[in-house]
């Protein structure tokens, strides 16, 4: 399995797993050191696209807080031209709350502050975080496309979205990448078509919470089936939830979380695990 893909067709290769920062910035954050220690064992064992957004924060008074940790953390390594950094704006977090709001003039205000979180001119992958109740969606993504014509971002992404949502963004503009949560033990988008649309059109499916999510990371852990075939190859279960994403296709990039060396290091390593008919057979069924 090659360990580099195509970022779409924006002539850039990219590494199949991504780093989803978001535990780096949550209330159960690590300490600054230890976020940078996972952010450059990350960009060290190879990866080379991280996913943030800015609410990951403990509150509205933190609003960047993940943002600005990436920028430090890259531009101590001297990484600032060579990662990929994908955020998005479309929610808010009032009392640590998460409360969505695509309109025009937040997701432009949350645009122009992430340009300076992220000390940059132009974000590379802007993504609309969510699709709001209370606003047409033609209406957020129309927005984006603005800000895509002013230069502040380069290409856009949707997450959170199902196939006529993505249908209606893509007749306002070019979409690089969907970001939906999936994985081994929650297949929605598998179901619903959004992946397979994706590959279609060309653009770049992330799985968000690829092994289980913050919290329900734990059933995956525990699961016997996953258990059983990560001990047939020797690897962590982490690892099969992981490369049965990386199976899926060649426009899949799962994006695990970390707060923890260990955790990123032993996700990049699934890159090399080859599943076999039975393994992927079983793993469907789950
Ligand atoms: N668009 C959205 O609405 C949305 C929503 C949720 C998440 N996301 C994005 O998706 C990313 C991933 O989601 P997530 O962080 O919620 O969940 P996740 O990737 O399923 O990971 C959850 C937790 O599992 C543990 N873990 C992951 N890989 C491991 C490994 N190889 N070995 C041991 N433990 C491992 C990590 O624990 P430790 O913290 O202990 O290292 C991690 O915090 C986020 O960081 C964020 O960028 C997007």
């Amino acid at each position: 399995m090659h360990r580099q893909r195509q970022l779409g067709n924006t002539g850039k290769q990219v590494t199949v797993i991504g780093l989803g920062a978001m535990p780096l910035s949550l209330d159960t954050r690590p300490d600054e050191t230890t976020a940078i220690e996972v952010i450059t064992a990350f960009i060290e064992g190879g990866g080379n696209f991280i996913d943030t957004a800015n609410v990951y924060c403990i509150d509205d008074n933190d609003v960047g807080h993940n943002e600005h940790l990436i920028h430090k953390a890259l531009a101590k390594l001297g990484k600032l031209d060579d990662i990929i950094v994908a955020t998005k704006g479309g929610l808010r977090r009032p009392k640590g709350g998460w409360d969505t709001d695509a309109s025009p003039k937040w997701l432009r205000a949350s645009c122009e502050k992430s340009l300076k979180d992220l000390n940059a001119e132009c974000i590379f992958l802007y993504q609309l975080h969510a699709p709001d109740p209370n606003v047409p969606l033609m209406e957020s993504v129309g927005e984006l496309a603005r800000l895509k014509l002013e230069g502040k971002i380069k290409h856009i992404g949707l997450s959170n979205v199902n196939t006529r949502e993505i249908r209606v963004a893509l007749s306002v503009t070019q979409i690089l990448s969907v970001q939906n949560r999936c994985n081994v033990l929650e297949k929605k988008s598998f179901k619903n078509g959004v992946v397979e649309l994706c590959a279609r059109e060309g653009i770049v499916f992330i799985p968000h919470s690829p092994v289980g999510g913050h919290f329900d990371h734990v059933k995956l852990a525990t699961n016997k089936n996953i258990k059983k075939i990560a001990d047939k190859h020797g690897v962590s279960v982490y690892q099969i939830a992981l490369a049965w994403l990386l199976h899926k296709g060649e426009h899949i990039l799962p994006i695990p979380g970390a707060s923890k060396v260990s955790s990123i290091t032993d996700s990049l390593k699934a890159v090399n695990v080859e599943l076999d008919q039975d393994d992927l057979y079983m793993l469907d069924q789950l």
